[in-house]
């Protein structure tokens, strides 16, 4: 169990409970992008209609369990809520605890980003004259906003949440099973580090219970 973007980082003891029946809208969402797949999608289809698809699921804030909603107190934490059984996408949730951010890092795969709670600042980075260097103004996702990252439209970034006295929480969605894939950090010194993230859970959200929600047959 990994908290951090460094292999062997603090472990991490998440605090498991009941999921209720408000993860329906995370259910819903992992059935519609996977079925927007099916249907071969390019890379700016998946962008525009699956940033519909998770923009409508960071527009309500009542169905992440608080399991994977907690903090930890000296690193962001990275939680694996759903991955395609083909290993197509994983939807994982980032809550980064106050002054929390990463080290400039790129993905190698497209990127989703939705904002559910609070706020997040990204910088993105571009090789110029041979030096990775910071490219245009930071973005800032503010409660239901979607961004997209991919080695097309700019995967080198470092993210932080914007706040310095609260936890935020975003959103976001990968081309593939996101901590189990090669990719590499941007040290400042220059050159680059290859790392695999992991996940900081070892037990999933249960999307699947549905009793809840079918008529009482009593
Ligand atoms: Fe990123």
């Amino acid at each position: 169990m990994r908290c951090s973007w460094r292999p062997g980082g603090t472990p991490c003891k998440p605090q498991l409970e009941p999921v209720s029946a408000d993860i329906a809208p995370l259910r819903a969402f992992v059935v519609a992008f996977g079925r927007l797949l099916d249907t071969h999608p390019d890379e700016d289809r998946i962008v525009r209609d699956g940033g519909a698809l998770l923009r409508r699921l960071v527009s309500r804030d009542s169905w992440l369990p608080d399991a994977f909603a907690q903090a930890d107190p000296e690193h962001y934490r990275q939680y694996l809520l759903h991955a395609d059984s083909t290993e197509r996408f994983s939807v994982v949730c980032f809550v980064w605890g106050p002054g929390q951010a990463t080290p400039v890092h790129d993905h190698t795969v497209w990127g989703l980003v939705g904002m559910l709670r609070g706020a997040e600042c990204s910088q993105g980075y571009a090789m110029r004259d041979g030096l990775l260097q910071a490219q245009g103004e930071p973005v800032r996702l503010d409660a239901g906003d979607v961004e997209a990252v991919s080695p097309t439209l700019g995967d080198v970034h470092r993210v932080r949440n914007a706040y310095d006295d609260r936890v935020s929480i975003s959103i976001h969605v990968y081309g593939a099973n996101i901590g189990a894939i090669a990719r590499h950090t941007y040290p400042p010194g220059g050159g680059r580090k290859p790392f695999v993230s992991g996940y900081a859970n070892a037990l999933f959200p249960n999307l699947w219970d549905c009793s809840a929600e079918l008529p009482n047959l009593t």
